[in-house]
């Protein structure tokens, strides 16, 4: 099981200044800055929007064009309602949260890190107003056994003000017989307008810090309620606690019972604003794959083992976005529904299902028929890392983590989470740090076909001629057994699912039957990674910093972002020596526009050649190419049209020819 986020101070030292890099060289801006931000929304600059479109490049490409069994959609963000209550977000989309009452800000419950301190409790707190009222009635002699007690509380011959303030101060922290009676008959007297008088509220301090902070915060709760001056009433009780997640972790406050909150973003459709006109900002884009299944295995002459993918923004109303954009309100997702037989269909057709560990990974073609869920899943697995790698995450900060059973949906046979070694991340259950997730590749068994089927009532089965023809073939006690496992498992997902036992036997039986002639829902394994949090992990992985000569030759500190070319928002900038010569700027025009219809390429003739490298180093750019004396032939003919091109990394410089430079650079930016 793992552990909840913890940051490193050196962690917290890189996230900042990968964080400030990021807005100073228009990777990433707050959206709607201007106004003063809106929390968990962002917006990409010129090279950020660069990184991520090659990112969903690189995915669309190895997910989709190099594939003949996938296909791609482009659905829409907001869809039927009706969508949304099959699938389970209606109902289950849910974060728990607790609220600070002082703040009102709210967080997830599991991500509360625990705190020890000294709680101190108050009893409850009254209207300022009232123990005035109650002040003027016992020396006005409306209370005579009161005033007595006030005097021997030795509140007494002094002006209203100070006999005020002396009676405030020893309800908090007056102690003994007489100051307790006196409490009770104020709290008795101001109890009837005023609930808070017996409201009690604790506020934790943690070690280390002034113990009178918690009195200001109570007193800040208390007015809240009741929209005034208030006072304590005490005594005042301090205990220690330890490993406790009740508080607050800005204010100390108590915080309020957990409740479900659910993540959807709500709108509305057409001019009247009602239940009817109801519907939400899709929380995944996976869901409009399940509601396109049919359109697309028509349209497209795939047949089941093949894969849907789409790229697109998705939303949640998150209850704490944070660290940066890895946790955000709006986001971009890139799904793939890769659709297989049931296990039992697999076995009629191929006789056996084969294991995992039999398969290899690395067979370019391999023979699918005997493949099963399990198969299907870890080859998804491996193949994501693969991509991972491809696009210069390196493996060491790659972990693998597989969901315990009690961590999965209930339709779910297995969840591997790819996670990524970011600044910030959780430990396992040894205390290894293990990151925070980029992607999530689950078993989802056939939940989601299932479900569209039962609440749309159309038919979302398929039918397999493989599967027809092997069953005929089959013997009668193998056709038996099929048909009885393929029952149970429909019934007990029905079940499951929510169907009453009588109905899901009816369909159960429906579904058993059909497949002996050749039917069946899908079932489908889901690689569901973030553009933003891939994004977030190849700044982070790319961002270093080292020493470097500046045009006199000193050495300097230089910070670079070594992304892998393929990657690389700007793969080559082109730079004259001198800007004031304008033969070399007129080669190096050409020479971009002879590169810019095979990749990203700028041009770059401001300041001085040193300064250009290090702006280019700041945003990644693998190679810069240098137009000087030699391209023109000042040196002697023999360097005439060459140029320079200088790696980021080694920060060497080599002589290639003009006319070889696509080539040159196709090589490495691919
Ligand atoms: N259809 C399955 C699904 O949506 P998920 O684990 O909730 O699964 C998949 O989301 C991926 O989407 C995550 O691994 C993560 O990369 C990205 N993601 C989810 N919530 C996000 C958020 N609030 N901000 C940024 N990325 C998020």
């Amino acid at each position: 099981m793992i552990q909840p986020s913890a940051k490193s101070q050196l962690g917290e030292e890189l996230f900042d200044k990968i964080v400030s890099l990021a807005k100073r060289r228009g990777f990433i801006f707050q959206s709607s800055e201007l106004y003063g931000g809106i929390n968990g929304f962002w917006d990409y600059g010129p090279v950020g929007v660069e990184l991520k479109n090659n990112i969903k490049a690189a995915w669309w490409n190895e997910m989709v064009r190099m594939r003949d069994d996938v296909v791609g959609l482009d659905a829409t963000i907001i869809m039927s309602p009706q969508v949304w209550k099959a699938s389970g977000h209606v109902d289950t989309f849910i974060d728990i949260m607790v609220e600070d009452p002082v703040t009102n800000k709210r967080y997830r419950v599991d991500q509360i890190e625990p705190q020890a301190g000294i709680v101190h409790t108050y009893s409850g707190a009254v209207p300022l107003q009232i123990l005035e009222q109650w002040y003027e009635l016992v020396v006005n002699g409306g209370r005579g056994e009161m005033l007595g007690l006030l005097r021997e509380a030795g509140i007494n011959g002094v002006s209203r003000e100070e006999g005020i303030n002396r009676l405030i101060n020893d309800l908090l922290t007056g102690e003994g017989r007489i100051v307790d009676m006196i409490r009770a008959d104020v709290v008795a007297f101001a109890v009837s307008g005023c609930e808070t008088a017996r409201k009690k509220f604790s506020v934790l301090v943690p070690m280390g810090k002034p113990p009178g902070s918690a009195r200001k915060i109570a007193q800040m709760y208390y007015e809240k309620y009741l929209k005034g001056d208030v006072v304590l009433i005490g005594p005042e009780i301090r205990e220690k606690v330890e490993n406790s997640v009740r508080f607050s972790p800005d204010s100390g406050a108590e915080l309020t019972e957990p409740r479900p909150f659910n993540l959807m973003f709500i709108t509305y459709v057409g001019p009247v604003q009602d239940s009817t006109s109801l519907t939400y900002l899709r929380p995944e884009t996976a869901q409009a794959i399940f509601v396109q299944f049919k359109n697309i295995l028509e349209c497209s002459r795939q047949k089941v083992p093949f894969g849907i993918a789409q790229i697109g923004k998705a939303f949640r109303n998150e209850v704490t976005p944070r660290n940066f954009t890895f946790r955000s309100r709006e986001f971009e997702q890139m799904e793939l529904e890769f659709f297989i037989k049931p296990d039992e269909a697999v076995e009629a057709i191929a006789g056996r299902v084969a294991s995992p560990e039999e398969i290899d990974m690395d067979e370019p073609s391999p023979d699918t028929r005997a493949w099963g869920w399990e198969a299907w899943h870890r080859y998804w697995v491996y193949k994501r890392l693969q991509f991972y790698e491809r696009i210069g995450l390196p493996a060491s900060k790659l972990v693998v983590y597989w969901q315990k059973p009690e961590e999965l949906a209930h339709y779910a046979r297995a969840c591997v989470d790819i996670l990524f070694k970011f600044p910030f991340g959780k430990r396992d259950a040894n205390g290894e740090f293990v990151g925070e997730e980029l992607e999530g590749i689950a078993a989802r068994s056939d939940f989601d076909l299932s479900q569209h089927q039962r609440f749309s009532g159309k038919p979302l089965t398929v039918f397999d001629e493989e599967l027809r023809k092997a069953w005929q073939n089959l013997p009668h006690p193998k056709q038996q057994e099929l048909r009885r496992r393929y029952y149970e498992y429909r019934l007990n997902a029905l079940v499951k699912a929510g169907e009453a036992r009588e109905r899901a036997e009816k369909m159960a039986l429906e579904d058993a039957e059909a497949f002996t002639k050749g039917y069946y829902i899908p079932h489908v394994i889901e690689p569901s990674a973030g553009v933003d949090r891939i994004a977030l992990a190849l700044l982070c992985s790319a961002y270093d910093e080292d020493m470097a000569p500046d045009e006199k030759g000193n050495l300097e500190k230089r910070v670079v972002l070594r992304f892998h070319p393929r990657v690389a928002p700007i793969k080559v900038a082109v730079m004259p020596l001198l800007k004031n010569r304008p033969e070399q700027v007129q080669v190096a025009l050409r020479i971009r526009d002879m590169l810019r219809p095979y990749m990203n390429v700028v041009y770059d003739d401001a300041g001085s050649i040193g300064r250009r490298y290090r702006r280019q180093d700041e945003i990644g750019t693998p190679f810069v190419i240098t137009v000087d004396f030699e391209t023109l032939g000042d040196k002697g003919p023999e360097l005439k049209d060459t140029v320079t091109i200088r790696d980021r990394d080694t920060m060497q410089q080599e002589r290639v020819k003009i006319q070889d430079l696509v080539h040159y650079l196709l090589e490495r930016v691919r």
